[in-house]
């Protein structure tokens, strides 16, 4: 099975009411614990690799992991730019054997946002490589930002169906308040579905991606602060708002920070535990463990993906 890009997955999660785990990827670890899991489940695979860590790996080093885990698994798997913030960056990947773009002009004016994609959409569509746009922001939400400047960092439904007919993009990101990292919600999480509706009656069949959706596993949270680690406050997007979202327009849900949540929590208890350990494959070894465990129960209980493939 040669990589695949992100059309054929997308349609048939469309229609099956599920989504494709897009997790993002830097080292073997990681590559091996997401892949194994998808495997023992069944499930299609998004790989994503930000800039910092296509500069951290090494993009060749990326893609022979990746190939590497299509021997392995023989699974439709796509190769994703996370967050491409220029044409050439897209280009670079698009070259060098990528199947699927993100542009992410989501902080630019809306004509300058249409005409940056439109033209990665143009170079990407002539080498059968899919793209990911972006309107609207994600926000650091928090309870005391003032509403206005809360609702200007949603995706805005009336802009939708221009963006996407004007830029020929494959799948749209929209802000519905999520954001990145390990501190999402200070108040209760809130994500607001009626602009997910909307934006699914504006644009029917059309598959849409939600960025900023770990969870925060708390038993991650925990591991860490208990073994010496200082995140008090850290919180993620409730599993059932995922599911939810991944039974409507949703087909792509992007998980990172759960992943670095798991290997940390479990190369610290390794230590915690074994204070004079010095052998990598000690510690690197059960937090690939730990990662493989972590997807499958994503892909099993929240995305739905599982035996999809
Ligand atoms: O959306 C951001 C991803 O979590 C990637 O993060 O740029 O630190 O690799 P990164
Ligand atoms: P998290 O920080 O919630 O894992 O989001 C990852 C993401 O959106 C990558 O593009
Ligand atoms: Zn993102």
């Amino acid at each position: 099975m040669p990589l695949v890009n992100t059309t054929e997955m997308f349609k048939k999660a469309y229609e099956g009411g599920y989504a494709i785990g897009a997790f993002n990827v830097n080292n073997m670890e990681i590559v091996q614990g997401i892949t194994e899991a998808a495997k023992e489940v069944n499930a299609p695979l998004i790989l994503q690799v930000s800039s910092g860590a296509r500069k951290y790996a090494n993009h060749t080093y990326l893609m022979k992991l990746i190939e590497a885990a299509i021997i392995e698994t023989n699974l439709p798997i796509a190769v994703h730019l996370d967050h491409g913030d220029s044409f050439e960056l897209c280009k670079s990947c698009i070259d060098g054997g990528f199947t699927s773009v993100m542009i992410d002009g989501s902080h630019l004016p809306f004509e300058e946002n249409i005409a940056l994609t439109k033209k990665v959409v143009e170079y990407a569509h002539a080498h059968g490589v899919t793209v990911e746009g972006e309107l609207g922001r994600l926000a650091g939400v928090e309870d005391d930002i003032n509403v206005s400047a809360e609702e200007s960092s949603y995706t805005r439904p009336e802009e939708v169906e221009e963006f996407v007919s004007r830029t020929g993009v494959d799948s749209l990101a929209i802000a519905i308040g999520t954001s990145h990292g390990a501190y999402k919600f200070t108040g209760e999480p809130k994500l607001r579905f009626d602009i997910l509706e909307e934006i699914e009656r504006r644009l029917p069949g059309f598959p849409i991606v939600l960025h900023g959706a770990s969870s925060v596993i708390p038993e991650y949270v925990d591991t860490i602060n208990k073994y010496g680690g200082n995140m008090p406050g850290a919180r993620g997007v409730p599993e059932d708002m995922l599911r939810k979202a991944a039974s409507m327009a949703v087909c792509k849900i992007n998980i990172d920070s759960d992943l670095r949540l798991a290997m940390t929590a479990t190369v610290r208890k390794v230590f915690a535990e074994n204070p004079s350990e010095f052998d990598p494959r000690k510690y690197l070894g059960p937090a690939r463990e730990e990662i493989k465990k972590l997807v499958k129960h994503k892909l099993i209980n929240v995305l739905g993906c599982a035996g999809k493939a």
